[in-house]
C-alpha cells in the first residue's frame, strides 16, 4: 500500500511500536481467534471502528445490525479493517426512569473505547434520539476522525387512509380517547400502525431532528439523515460511509475541524426550518460544549426569526418518506443558503464545504419542502423565555396551533400575552393522580405546571411537560392548556409548552416556591414569564416552605449523574467532562 496517512495511525502504537514486539504480539494474538491474520493487522492499514448502537433493546437503531455488513464492505474496499463494538443501548420510549440518563452514560463508555483501543477512525451509527448527541459528544472529546451513519426513519405509518406518525399519533389519540371518540383497541391500532417497518421515529421528532443536525454539522455524507431505513439507498449510504471512513483516517479529518461555531449556527438555523424537536436545544448545547463552542440564548433567538419550511408532523402534515423524496436535509439547506442565513463555507466530512455539497439538490416537492419566501410559518424557532421562575426556558413556536393562538395569544391590545392561574404538580405521578380532580377547578384560564422533572429532580429530565387538560375540558373542546415545566417534552409533541426551565425546581429554581393559585404572566413579545408574586412573599416562601419532594437515587449511576450533570440550559452535560478535548492526541501508555 503506497498511500501514506497525513499523521501516523494511532493503531501502529499498539501493533508496531518500535522495540515493543512483545506487547504487539500480545495485542495481536487474540484478534486471530476470529480469523484475522497478523499480516492484515501489521500491514499499516487503518482500523475503522463501527460503534454499533443497534440491539434488541434499541429497536429504533436495530437496522444498523444489518447495515454494518455494508459498512464493513465499504471499509474493506477502501483498504481499512473494520472492528465493530457495542454502544450502551438507548431506547427513548422504553427506558425508565428516562433515556436521558443514557446519553451521558453512552458518551462516557464510547470515550473510553475510542481512547483506549487501537482505532484510527470511527463510524457512528445513529438513530434514536440520544444516540446521535451521545456519539458526537464522544467523538469530540476523543477527537478522532468520525463519520455519522444514520439508520433512517421507519416508513410512513398509515391508519385507515390517514398518515399516522410516531409519537404524534399517541398525543393526538390520547385526546381522542379522553374525548370519548375512540376506545382503547382503536388507540393501540393507531399506535402500532405508526410503526410499519425498521427504523426510528418517522415524524420530525428528536431522532429525525438530531440526525438532520448531524448532517448539517457536516458529520455525515450529504442526504444521509432522511433516507428511510428500509430503502435501498440506506444500504448504499452505509457502503459509501464505510468507504469515506477510511479516507478520513488517511486525511486525519477530525471533529475539531468540522464542529466549528459556523457549523453549530447552521444547525440551529436548520432546526427552525425543519420544525425540529425542542430536545435539539439541550443536545446541540451539549455537543457544542464538548466541541468547545458556546451557544447562547442570542443564537436561539436569531434562529427564532427564521421560517418553517418543512411540512412534517408534528408541526405539519407529512412524514419521513415524503421528506426524503422531496430532497431531505440538502434541499432545506439550499433554501437557507440562498437566503443567506447559513454559512456555506463550513467544512464537512466530504472534505468539501457545505455549499459544495448542495449543488443540484434543490427541493423536488414544494409542498413538502417550501421555498424560503413562501414558508409554512414565519418566525418559527424556539422562543427563549426568562423571568422570576427561571433564567432560561424555550417555547417551540412552530407547534402553536390556530386554536391555541386564538384562545391565548390574540387578545386585542395584548397580543402574544396571556395570564393564567397556576396548577402545580410535583412530577408526573402527581399529575396523573390529580389532573381530573374536580377540586382543582381547572378551566381554560389555567396554566399547568410540572416540577421535579429536571436533570436532578427526575433524575435525568423527563418528557412530561406536554400535559393534557382534564378530560372534562377536552370533552368541551379545549384540547390544550398552556403548560410549563422544568422537564422536557417529546420531540413528537404538538404542544407549545414552556420547557427545559433552568434552574429546575430541585436546583432551587423559581418553580420550587410556586404554588397552585399563583398567577403566571407570559409575554411572548418580551420573552418574559413571571409569577405575579411579590419579592417579600417569595422570600417568605423560600424561608418557611419546605422544598418539593424528589425521589432518592435508585442506582449508582443516578447518584453520580445527579452529582455531575448541569442544567438543561447548559446541555445537561457531565460538567467535569467538558475540559477533556482531543484525548486521542496522546495515546494511552502500554
Ligand atoms: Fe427511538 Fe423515537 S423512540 S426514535
Ligand atoms: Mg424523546
Amino acid at each position: 500500500m503506497d498511500r501514506q496517512p497525513k499523521r501516523p495511525f494511532r493503531s501502529r502504537e499498539w501493533f508496531a511500536a518500535p522495540g515493543r514486539s512483545d506487547m504487539a504480539a500480545l495485542y495481536l494474538e487474540r484478534f486471530m481467534n476470529y480469523g484475522l491474520t497478523p499480516a492484515e493487522l501489521m500491514s499499516g492499514r487503518p482500523i475503522i471502528g463501527i460503534a454499533q448502537s443497534g440491539s434488541d433493546l434499541s429497536p429504533c437503531n436495530r437496522i444498523h445490525l444489518d447495515l454494518a455488513r455494508r459498512v464493513r464492505e465499504g471499509i474493506r474496499d477502501a483498504g481499512g479493517i473494520p472492528m465493530e463494538f457495542p454502544l450502551h443501548p438507548i431506547f427513548e420510549n422504553c427506558r425508565r426512569p428516562t433515556a436521558a440518563l443514557d446519553r451521558n452514560l453512552a458518551y462516557l463508555g464510547l470515550v473510553e473505547i475510542l481512547n483506549g483501543y487501537p482505532i484510527d477512525a470511527v463510524v457512528l451509527t445513529t438513530g434514536c434520539d440520544k444516540t446521535t448527541p451521545a456519539q458526537v459528544m464522544a467523538a469530540s472529546t476523543v477527537d478522532i476522525p468520525a463519520i455519522v451513519l444514520s439508520g433512517g426513519p421507519m416508513l410512513d405509518g398509515w391508519h385507515e387512509g390517514e398518515l399516522v406518525g410516531s409519537g404524534t399519533v399517541i398525543w393526538r389519540s390520547r385526546r381522542k380517547l379522553a374525548a370519548g371518540e375512540i376506545d382503547e383497541a382503536e388507540f393501540l391500532a393507531r399506535a402500532t400502525d405508526s410503526a410499519p417497518s425498521a427504523g426510528h421515529c418517522n415524524t420530525m421528532g428528536t431522532a429525525s431532528t438530531m440526525n438532520a443536525v448531524a448532517e448539517v454539522l457536516g458529520l455525515s455524507l450529504p442526504g444521509c439523515a432522511a433516507i428511510p431505513a428500509p430503502y435501498r439507498e440506506r444500504g448504499q449510504m452505509a457502503y459509501e460511509t464505510g468507504r469515506r471512513a477510511v479516507e478520513i483516517a488517511y486525511e486525519d479529518l477530525r471533529p475539531s475541524q468540522i464542529l466549528t461555531e459556523a457549523a453549530f449556527r447552521n444547525a440551529i438555523a436548520a432546526v427552525t426550518a425543519i420544525g425540529g424537536s425542542s430536545n435539539a436545544q439541550p443536545h446541540i448545547v451539549a455537543m457544542a460544549r464538548h466541541a468547545g463552542i458556546e451557544v447562547t440564548a442570542q443564537d436561539w433567538m436569531q434562529a427564532y426569526e427564521l421560517p418553517l419550511l418543512v411540512d412534517m408532523q408534528p408541526a405539519g402534515r407529512f412524514l419521513g418518506e415524503h421528506f426524503h423524496r422531496a430532497g431531505g436535509v440538502p434541499a432545506v439547506l439550499c433554501e437557507l443558503l440562498a437566503a443567506g442565513v447559513i454559512d456555506g463555507d463550513a467544512l464537512t466530512i466530504t472534505g468539501q464545504s457545505l455549499a459544495d455539497n448542495l449543488t443540484g439538490r434543490q427541493s423536488r416537492n414544494r409542498e413538502v419542502i417550501r421555498a424560503f419566501d413562501t414558508p409554512l410559518m414565519e418566525r418559527a424557532g424556539f422562543l427563549v423565555l426568562r423571568g422570576n421562575l427561571f433564567d432560561f426556558a424555550i417555547m417551540k413556536t412552530s407547534v402553536i396551533g390556530e386554536d391555541f393562538r386564538n384562545r391565548y395569544l390574540s387578545r386585542p391590545g395584548a397580543e402574544n400575552i396571556f395570564e393564567g392561574r397556576a396548577i402545580v404538580f410535583d412530577g408526573s405521578d402527581d399529575y396523573h393522580h390529580r389532573i381530573n380532580d374536580p377540586a382543582l377547578g381547572i378551566d381554560a384560564d389555567c396554566v399547568l405546571v410540572i416540577r421535579g422533572a429536571g436533570v436532578l429532580g427526575w433524575p435525568g429530565s423527563a418528557e412530561v411537560v406536554n400535559m393534557q387538560p382534564p378530560d372534562g375540558l377536552i370533552q368541551q373542546g379545549i384540547m390544550s392548556l398552556p403548560t410549563l415545566g422544568d422537564g422536557r417534552q417529546s420531540g413528537t409533541s404538538d404542544s407549545p409548552s414552556i420547557l427545559n426551565a433552568s434552574p429546575e425546581s430541585a436546583a432551587g429554581g423559581g418553580l420550587s416556591w410556586l404554588q397552585t393559585g399563583d398567577m403566571i404572566r407570559v409575554d411572548l413579545n418580551t420573552g418574559r414569564c413571571d409569577a405575579l408574586v411579590d419579592e417579600a412573599e417569595i422570600a417568605r416562601r423560600k424561608q418557611h416552605i419546605p422544598s418539593p419532594p424528589i425521589p432518592p437515587s435508585n442506582t449508582p449511576w443516578e447518584e453520580l449523574y445527579r452529582e455531575k450533570t448541569s442544567q438543561l440550559a447548559d446541555g445537561g452535560v457531565l460538567e467535569m467532562a467538558i475540559k477533556y478535548r482531543g484525548t486521542s492526541h496522546k495515546t494511552p501508555r502500554h
